[in-house]
């Protein structure tokens, strides 16, 4: 079996995922795929696209074990249409928990056949130059890592007369899945005066969460804590201030320091 149409569908508010998604492609063979970027909410509003004999790649974070909710809403929409589907998660070097599982299921449901999954390692949203968790990843050998895993899947695929003959794949994870992130707005970004009103935050943030008309400050209710703007910031001007997310960002630095390395999991194909 030939690839005629690589897709790649992703929601990466600090572009990790879309930079893994994107290496995965390479490796597929696939360089100038479609790509649905689905972090602006612009595009979220948007009808959901219908696969019809495609490939799709399908990337989300990781948030509290789980897929962050804006990307598993959306992709709930989407339609399969019996296309093959390569799931990926993208998590800060703590833990995948149930997010590969639920997000293999999601394709499963919206009408995919899952033939590989993928957890790869990000930087973590809350890491900074105080409290740093994974900087800086995916490094090299990660995306070398994102590379021989499409080039497999590639070589597994030209071994296939038919997408019927694949059983899908097996990936760790639990059902009931465990709780995700609690509802409810906290503030935990300060804007500091060397803020000069360029807008770059506005245009980083997934949620519409900043109010440009009051100082840029952050709208608690619509955040989803991305971090995707103190990222953005060429003035260092949006920080996490002082509690449980600042205390949160020292607890992953000192314990998550050790390094984890992907990890990938073919589907079985009836030969
Ligand atoms: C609210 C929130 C919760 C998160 N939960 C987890 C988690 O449970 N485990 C983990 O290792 N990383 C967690 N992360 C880190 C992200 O999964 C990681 O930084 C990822 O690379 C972000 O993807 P992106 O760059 O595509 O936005 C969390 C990040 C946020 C913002
Ligand atoms: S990106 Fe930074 S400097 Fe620009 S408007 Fe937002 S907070 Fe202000
Ligand atoms: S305001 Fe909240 S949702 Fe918007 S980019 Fe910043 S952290 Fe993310």
């Amino acid at each position: 079996m030939k690839i005629e149409k690589l897709s790649l569908v992703y929601f990466s508010p600090t572009s990790t995922t879309g930079i893994v998604l994107e290496e995965i492609a390479r490796g597929l063979g696939q360089e100038s795929p479609m790509i649905l970027d689905i972090t602006r909410p612009d595009v979220r509003n948007q009808v959901a696209p219908v696969f019809e004999n495609d490939v799709v790649l399908i990337g989300a974070p990781v948030y509290s074990g789980r897929v962050s909710k804006d990307a598993a809403e959306y992709l709930k929409t989407i339609k399969g249409s019996g296309s093959l589907a390569i799931v990926v998660v993208v998590y800060g070097n703590r833990e995948f928990e149930d997010a590969l599982l639920e997000l293999k299921n999601i394709a499963v449901d919206s009408g995919f056949v899952v033939l590989a999954g993928g957890a790869f390692i990000g930087e973590h949203s809350f890491s900074d130059t105080e409290f740093s968790i994974a900087p800086n990843r995916p490094d090299e050998d990660d995306l070398e890592e994102a590379f021989l895993f499409g080039q497999k899947i590639a070589s597994m695929l030209e071994g296939l007369e038919r997408p019927e003959d694949i059983l899908g794949v097996e990936v760790p994870g639990n059902f009931p899945y465990k709780d995700g992130m609690a509802n409810g707005a906290f503030s935990f970004i300060d804007v500091t005066e060397d803020c000069d009103n360029c807008g770059i935050c506005t245009a980083a943030c997934p949620k519409e969460a900043i109010d440009e008309a009051n100082g840029y400050l952050t709208i608690d209710e619509r955040c989803i804590f991305c971090c995707a703007c103190i990222k953005a910031c060429p003035q260092q001007a949006r920080i996490m201030k002082a509690g449980p997310m600042k205390n949160k960002a020292k607890w992953l630095s000192e314990n998550c320091a050790q390094r984890k390395e992907p990890q990938t999991y073919l589907g079985l194909v009836n030969k």
